[in-house]
């Protein structure tokens, strides 16, 4: 009766992932169904051992009797091991099955929407949330179907030993049904408020951690742990809220059971008077009523769970529910071998956020060319850069490779034949040697070590204590920012692509490394098209091509030579850089 209550989206959705491990799933059923089957035994032994043993006084057979009661007793223990055991094996497996749907679907988010949803809370939904799912499967679901099931077996009892009492039970505890049925939205809502809560809190910590430098630095620590013991007090505040419900719970139940009970007493001693209910029938049926009453309370604590197990789904169907790149959709064909000719005809694109503008992006590099970007900060060159590898989409023109509009083909055939240096070059946390492989899975050690000598890697790689197995740390946060750059650039060499892009490859570099890594750099570009934005001059004299950006338009586009006649921004910049 209770389970009308439950939700059938939600229901389905459980049902979606339960159902991939079917055979456990079967499995739990059938030791809940014996351990609550061998359960519904003790009435009826506890039946006999009165009636037949105590009240005959036929002691002989109680030493049987007992020895079936021990059978009995052995018989539980081993189905409810079995059915925990699995109970847990399982919740745990949908668990993992949901972390690494929500990393899937997290990491397909196209760049332009992901940065709206906070790093924190995104580990909160994965870490935290995924947790509380995996309870509500094991203290929720499970805890509710077993004891649905003895509730069920129990009430049959029941009804085969006095219908009346039956019929008056079912009537005195169903308005707990509907109490329940209550609480349980209510526990939803709150629990989602909680979540929300808990995710900005782990935002916080995400964020504090990123900017632990600069909190230090300028001495915010008391002022920092002041707000996050406040975003912590909000959390907790709606934790409590939430657990307020669920502790009402079973004081409803408890209420619930002593009416019931009351009224079935004064009723039976009627009955009994008029002789209307046997009286073996009726320690039987007070056996079943006593024992109904725990898995009753058990359901009700069971909606607790399944109440804040709701509010989790609905926390990951907003994540499933963005969209995704269509990086391998079969809609597109792939992208044939790139030969390098660029061209952007009408380009426009901005951000919703703050109204920037990248307007009517007309340029074109021929095969093998080398196109410099400069310009002031915030001009749009990092955004120009997203839009040739697809991490953002114009709103309006075309992006033609060798003449093919690249939102005709699929993403990864356009992406995975580019060498892509970004600004701000992340490196994962493994060792130098794997985070080179990371481009290249199936790289022989000489390319390896050709792509970090050209890359000046190699200089500073032998100076550490494992060399190419050293651990780099978190975002490579053991190497100097220059080094991590030479790694970056070492990347792109190694994957030998048509076309490289390149945001400030070298803009962290010492003039020494400039200097090596510009003749690097040089003949990384050799014979392919490469677009590289920079601001040291050093670099930008060498490309073929100069395109000048000023917030979000093209104002100059010409050879390094013209651009020095020219008087313009580029000029402008290039004095600024000289003196
Ligand atoms: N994800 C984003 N959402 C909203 N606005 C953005 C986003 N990224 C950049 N912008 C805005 O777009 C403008 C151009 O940014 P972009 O990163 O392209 O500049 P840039 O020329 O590469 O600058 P820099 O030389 O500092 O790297 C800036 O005004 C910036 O505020
Ligand atoms: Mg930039």
């Amino acid at each position: 009766m209770f389970i009308f209550s439950l939700k059938s989206r939600y229901l389905k959705a459980l049902w979606r992932l339960l159902r991939q491990n079917r055979l456990e799933f079967i499995l739990i059923l059938l030791f809940i169904g014996l351990s609550s089957g061998v359960i519904m035994l003790v009435p009826y032994w506890a039946k006999v051992l009165i009636n037949e043993i105590m009240l005959k006084k036929d002691f002989a057979l109680l030493f049987k009797h007992l020895l079936w009661g021990l059978v009995l007793f052995f018989a539980i223990l081993f189905f409810e091991f079995e059915r925990e055991l699995r109970k847990f094996r399982l919740s745990n497996a949908v668990e993992a099955a949901v972390r690494v749907r929500l990393f899937r679907k997290i990491i397909q988010v196209p760049l332009n929407i992901l940065p709206e949803q906070r790093t924190g809370d995104l580990i909160s939904r994965i870490s935290n949330d995924v947790r509380i799912f995996g309870d509500g499967i094991q203290l929720g679901l499970f805890t509710l179907i077993s004891n649905l099931l003895i509730a069920l077996g129990l009430m049959i009892m029941m009804v085969w030993y006095s219908l009346p009492l039956s019929i008056i039970t079912i009537v005195l505890i169903s308005p707990m049904a509907w109490a329940i049925q209550y609480f349980v939205s209510r526990i939803r809502l709150k629990a989602r408020i909680t979540q929300e809560k808990m995710g900005l809190v782990n935002n916080m910590v995400e964020e504090s951690l990123r900017g632990i430098k600069e909190i230090k630095c300028y001495g915010r620590e008391d002022d920092v742990g002041e707000r996050f013991s406040e975003l912590s007090n909000r959390a907790l505040e709606a934790h409590n809220q939430q657990d307020k419900l669920r502790a009402v719970n079973p004081a409803i139940v408890s209420c619930q059971t002593f009416i019931t009970i009351g009224i079935l007493i004064l009723i039976c001693s009627w009955m009994l008077k008029r002789g209307l209910l046997p009286v073996e029938n009726l320690t039987a049926f007070v056996t079943c009523l006593l024992l109904i009453f725990t898995p009753i309370t058990r359901i009700s604590g069971s909606f607790g769970f399944m109440g804040k197990t709701f509010a989790v789904m609905d926390r990951f169907d907003e994540i499933y529910n963005l969209p995704a790149e269509p990086l391998k959709s079969k809609k597109f064909p792939k992208l044939p071998e790139i030969r390098g000719h660029i061209r952007f005809k009408n380009v426009c694109f901005h951000y919703h956020e703050n109204g920037f503008h990248l307007a009517d992006m007309n340029f074109q590099i021929e095969q093998g060319e080398t196109l410099a970007i400069v310009g002031p900060s915030g001009a749009g060159k990092t955004t120009l850069i997203n839009l040739a590898l697809r991490f953002l989409d114009p709103i309006s023109g075309t992006i033609l490779m060798d003449g093919l509009d690249i939102h005709h083909y699929r993403i990864d055939s356009l992406r995975e034949q580019i060498g892509f240096v970004p600004q701000e070059p992340v490196l994962f946390d493994a060792t130098l040697g794997e985070n080179l492989y990371f481009v290249k899975e199936n790289a022989t050690e000489n390319e390896i070590r050709a792509a970090a000598r050209a890359a000046h890697v190699d200089h500073f790689a032998q100076k550490l204590p494992m060399g190419y197995d050293t651990p780099i740390g978190q975002y490579g946060n053991r190497l100097s920012v220059g080094q991590r750059q030479r790694i970056a650039i070492a990347r792109a060499f190694l994957l030998n692509p048509r076309l490289l892009i390149l945001d400030e490859p070298a803009s962290a570099l010492d003039p020494e490394s400039e200097h090596l890594i510009n003749d690097s750099l040089q003949s990384l570009w050799q014979g392919r098209t490469t677009i590289i934005v920079a601001h040291r001059m050093s670099t930008i004299k060498n490309a073929d091509r100069i395109l000048v950006l000023d917030n979000g338009r093209i104002i100059q586009n010409d050879t390094h030579q013209n651009l020095l006649k020219e008087k313009g921004l580029f000029q402008r910049l290039y004095t600024y850089a000289s003196s």
